[in-house]
C-alpha cells in the first residue's frame, strides 16, 4: 500500500525542515507494510519553503515537491491530490498541516485505521482521546466547538464529531476517484474541506474517527480568519439544503406517482380487471411518471439525455422498479386476500410510503442517477 501525505505549506520555512526530519527520521520507519510518501505543496512561498524541501529531496527519495502559483488552500490540496493519484499512484492520501498542529506521532494511527479497512479516516479533536489546545482562550474553544456542532446538525451527520479537521486520510479507490475535484465548492478557501468531507463520507463504506490532539501553532500565525469561517458555514448550509431539496422533490414526484397509480387502480377496479392486472398496470404507469419527472427535475444534475440512453435507462429503471412492483403487488394481493379489496385505497399509500419509496430512493441514488465516476484529472 502506498500512502501519500499531502502537506500544503505557505511560508513555513521555520517548520518544514523539522517536519520532514520527524516524518522520515522517526515516524515513517515505525509504519510497517506501507510505502509512506510526503508531497509538499508550496505556492512559491517568498520565505523559501520550497528550497528547503529541495535540499532534503537528495536525502529522502519519497519526498516530493509540487510548486504552483498561490490560489488558496483548497487548490493546494486539489492539485496535490491529483499529483498523488496520477503521478505517484497513491492508494490513499492524507491531508496534514506543516506547522506541527497535527503532531506527526498521529500519522501511524491514521494509517493503521486505513490498513484495518477504513475508507475514510478523520483525525478527530472531539472524541475521547482527542483535544484542542488547552491554552486556547475560552472564546476560541467555543467557536471551534459550536461551529462544528452547527455543521454537524446542518449536514445531518451527528455520528461524526469533527467535520472541520484538517487531518484526514482518504482511500483513492471508490472514494477519492469518485469525486470531481475540479468542481469542489470554495476551492480557494479552507471551506473546500467541508465539501470534500461531505462527498467522501457519501462514497466511503467505512468511516473511522481517530483521536487527534490538536496542538497550538508552533511558529508564525494561522491563516484562518472570519472570512474563511463564514465561507465554511455557507458551504455547510448549501450542502445541507441541497440534500433535503432532492428528498423533497423525490417526495413530490413520488406523490404524483401515487396519484397516477391511485387513479388508474380506481379505474381498473371499476372495470373489474383481475387483481394482478389492476395492480400491475397502474403501478407501471406510476413508474413511467416517476422516471420522467425525476429525470427532468429531481436528478436534473445527473440527467439522462438522448433517446438511446433514455431507453436503456428506462429499461434499467423498470428492473429496479420491479422490486417496488413486487413489493406493491405482493402486499396488494396479500391484503386483498386477508382484508378484502375494499381496503385497497388504504393499503396503496401505506405500501408506497413505507416500503416502496425508501427502496426507490436508494435505487435512484445508487443505481439510476448515480454520480458519474470521474478520475481526478
Ligand atoms: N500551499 C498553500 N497555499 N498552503 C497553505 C495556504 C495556501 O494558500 N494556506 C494555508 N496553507 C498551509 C499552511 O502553511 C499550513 O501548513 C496549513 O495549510 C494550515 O494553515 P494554517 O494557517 O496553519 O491553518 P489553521 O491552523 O488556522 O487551520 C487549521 O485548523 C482548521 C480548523 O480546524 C487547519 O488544520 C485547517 O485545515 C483546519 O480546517
Ligand atoms: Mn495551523
Amino acid at each position: 500500500m502506498k500512502v501519500v501525505i499531502i502537506m500544503p505549506a505557505y511560508n513555513e520555512a521555520e517548520n518544514i525542515g523539522l517536519m520532514i526530519e520527524e516524518l522520515f527520521g522517526k515516524e515513517f520507519p515505525q509504519i510497517k507494510n506501507t510505502e509512506m510518501h510526503l508531497l509538499v505543496v508550496d505556492d512559491f512561498s517568498p520565505d523559501g519553503t520550497g528550497n528547503i524541501v529541495k535540499k532534503y529531496q537528495a536525502e529522502y527519495k519519497n519526498l516530493h515537491l509540487l510548486q504552483k502559483p498561490k490560489e488558496g488552500l483548497g487548490w493546494a490540496y486539489i492539485r496535490g491530490m491529483q499529483y498523488a493519484v496520477n503521478k505517484l499512484g497513491a492508494d490513499a492520501v492524507m491531508e496534514m498541516d506543516a506547522d506541527f498542529q497535527h503532531p506527526p506521532r498521529f500519522v501511524k494511527d491514521m494509517v493503521a485505521a486505513f490498513l484495518n479497512g477504513a475508507d475514510y479516516v478523520i483525525g478527530s479533536r472531539y472524541i475521547r482521546g482527542g483535544s484542542i489546545p488547552k491554552e486556547w482562550e475560552f472564546s476560541r474553544k467555543a467557536v471551534s466547538f459550536l461551529g462544528n456542532l452547527f455543521i454537524r446538525m446542518v449536514l445531518l451527520k451527528p455520528q461524526i464529531h469533527d467535520l472541520t479537521t484538517g487531518f484526514r486520510l482518504t482511500r483513492v479507490k471508490g472514494v477519492l476517484d469518485q469525486i470531481d475535484l475540479e468542481h469542489l465548492m470554495e476551492p480557494t478557501r479552507f471551506a473546500y474541506k467541508v465539501d470534500l468531507l461531505y462527498q467522501s463520507i457519501k462514497n466511503a463504506k467505512k468511516v473511522v474517527e481517530v483521536p487527534l490532539e490538536f496542538a497550538s501553532r508552533a511558529k508564525e500565525k494561522s491563516k484562518f480568519n472570519p472570512k474563511e469561517m463564514i465561507s465554511t458555514f455557507k458551504v455547510a448550509i448549501i450542502l445541507g439544503i441541497k440534500d433535503k431539496q432532492k428528498i423533497i422533490k423525490f417526495g413530490l414526484v413520488g406523490f404524483l406517482g401515487y396519484l397516477v397509480n391511485a387513479f388508474a387502480l380506481y379505474l381498473f377496479t371499476k372495470l373489474s380487471w383481475p387483481g394482478w392486472a389492476a395492480w400491475g398496470l397502474s403501478t407501471e404507469l406510476a413508474i413511467l411518471s416517476n422516471f420522467t419527472w425525476n429525470n427532468l427535475w429531481t436528478f436534473r444534475d445527473q440527467q439522462i439525455n438522448g433517446l438511446a440512453a433514455i431507453a436503456s435507462k428506462f429499461l434499467q429503471f423498470n428492473l429496479t422498479s420491479a422490486g417496488g412492483l413486487l413489493i406493491q403487488v405482493g402486499v396488494g394481493v396479500a391484503t386483498d386476500y386477508l382484508l378484502g379489496s375494499q381496503y385497497r385505497q388504504i393499503v396503496l399509500p401505506l405500501t408506497i410510503g413505507f416500503l416502496v419509496m425508501p427502496y426507490n430512493y436508494l435505487m435512484y441514488t445508487l443505481v439510476i442517477w448515480r454520480k458519474k465516476a470521474s478520475n481526478p484529472k
